[in-house]
């Protein structure tokens, strides 16, 4: 039988090792100790950002980075619908209403010029979402946010050491979140982080992971918070990956490189770009089925796993998703054309950072004999 090539493999070495063995013989395994602020400052530091505060995951980055603005009930954010159910979710479990916008056809980001007519009296924030490590044009959305003076929420999950004119993803809005689950460019296993400038919003993302137990008092509660504290483990992981990102981000490119070679005369397919103001860092090689071809991308996929190639589908559009049907949200008339596609005929191919030239070759070569017969 033909060995899977998974679609995710990390990266982990010596160093990570190392200091998650620090934490097993000095004790320090919760989530205090010498690595979570080494890890949270260096972060920030990175992105260009003053604050960093370390939470569990991405989805829960999100939550906190909206329960910081302080929604009113029935408040708006503009995100794409082309994205992960943690960014909707995060802003209806703060009281909020999210508001979609359709992709752009190149590089599967929010199309931002969709952004002015979605804005209403009631709306208070935009969410970019940097797409698989392709950044979203961030000017525009930077105007609009000044002109009706909205904040910018920046979901950087997919796009660590990615670059819009030069400067850091997640350094690029009022508050930007990241995850750090294994499949990411930087990985503590399961992790997250909130990046901001804002004194008041740190503090506020820092009360909130940790139960809102109050500085002065405590067991006393004039808030409700929540437990999604990251571990001195995961962090201790985290810094020794960040350690090497550098590394790792010429790793994915040079990874896109190879397949872009690989597939780059294949009839049928559109592959990522890279537009000139960007540094994409390929978090994920996403491949885009023409409709032409007559088989989505579920069918595709069953294709390639038969000859072991592991794949996982696009995200399915928010608009599409019966959870928020049944809220009455995201009217049925409305269309979005490009990430409804996206949805039917994306997929992304094996794309981890331990990934060889080799097994690059071989999914190249069963994706040709796939689409040319
Ligand atoms: C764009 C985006 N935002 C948020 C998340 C949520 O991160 P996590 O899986 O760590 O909860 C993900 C996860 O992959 C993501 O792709």
């Amino acid at each position: 039988m033909t060995p899977m090539i998974p679609v995710n493999e990390p990266l982990l070495g010596e160093r990570e090792a190392e200091y998650m063995m620090e934490c097993l013989h000095t004790g320090w395994i919760s989530s205090a100790g010498r690595f979570i602020a080494e890890f949270e400052s260096r972060w920030a530091e990175y992105c260009g950002m003053r604050y960093g505060v370390a939470v569990s995951n991405g989805t829960v980055a999100l939550e906190v980075a909206v329960r910081c603005l302080d929604l009113q009930p029935g408040a708006e954010v503009i995100m794409p619908t082309f994205t992960i159910i943690s960014c909707a979710q995060a802003v209806v479990y703060a009281g909020g209403v999210p508001v979609v916008v359709d992709s752009g056809p190149r590089t599967w980001t929010m199309d931002v010029g969709q952004i002015e007519d979605k804005i209403t009296a009631r709306t208070r924030a935009i969410m970019p979402v940097h797409i698989y490590g392709h950044p979203v044009d961030m000017d525009p959305v930077r105007t609009l946010a000044k002109k009706y003076n909205l904040r910018i929420i920046e979901d950087a999950a997919e796009a660590h050491g990615a670059e819009y004119h030069g400067q850091k993803c997640g350094g690029l809005g009022d508050i930007s979140c990241f995850s750090f689950y294994a499949n990411k460019i930087i990985t503590t296993g399961e992790g997250g982080m909130v990046l901001t400038n804002s004194a008041n919003y740190a503090e506020k993302a820092r009360s909130l992971r940790n139960l809102c137990f109050r500085p002065e008092r405590r067991f006393y509660h004039t808030e409700l918070g929540h437990n999604y504290r990251l571990t001195n483990l995961q962090a201790a992981i985290g810094l020794a990956q960040l350690e090497r990102i550098d590394e790792l981000v010429t790793l994915k490119r040079r990874m896109a490189a190879v397949y872009n070679e690989g597939l780059g005369r294949v009839p049928g397919l559109t592959l990522p770009v890279e537009e000139p103001w960007a540094t994409n860092v390929y978090w994920m090689y996403g491949i885009l089925l023409d409709e032409t071809l007559g088989f989505d991308a579920t069918d595709f996929a069953q294709r390639l796993k038969k000859r072991g190639v592991d794949t996982r589908p696009f995200f399915l559009p928010m608009h599409q998703q019966p959870v928020f049907h049944r809220m009455g949200l995201f009217p049925r008339g409305e269309a979005y054309p490009v990430a409804e596609r996206l949805g039917k005929y994306g997929l992304y191919l094996p794309s981890g950072l331990a990934i060889t030239d080799s097994q690059i070759a071989y999914v190249c070569d069963v994706v040709r004999s796939e689409l040319t017969g």
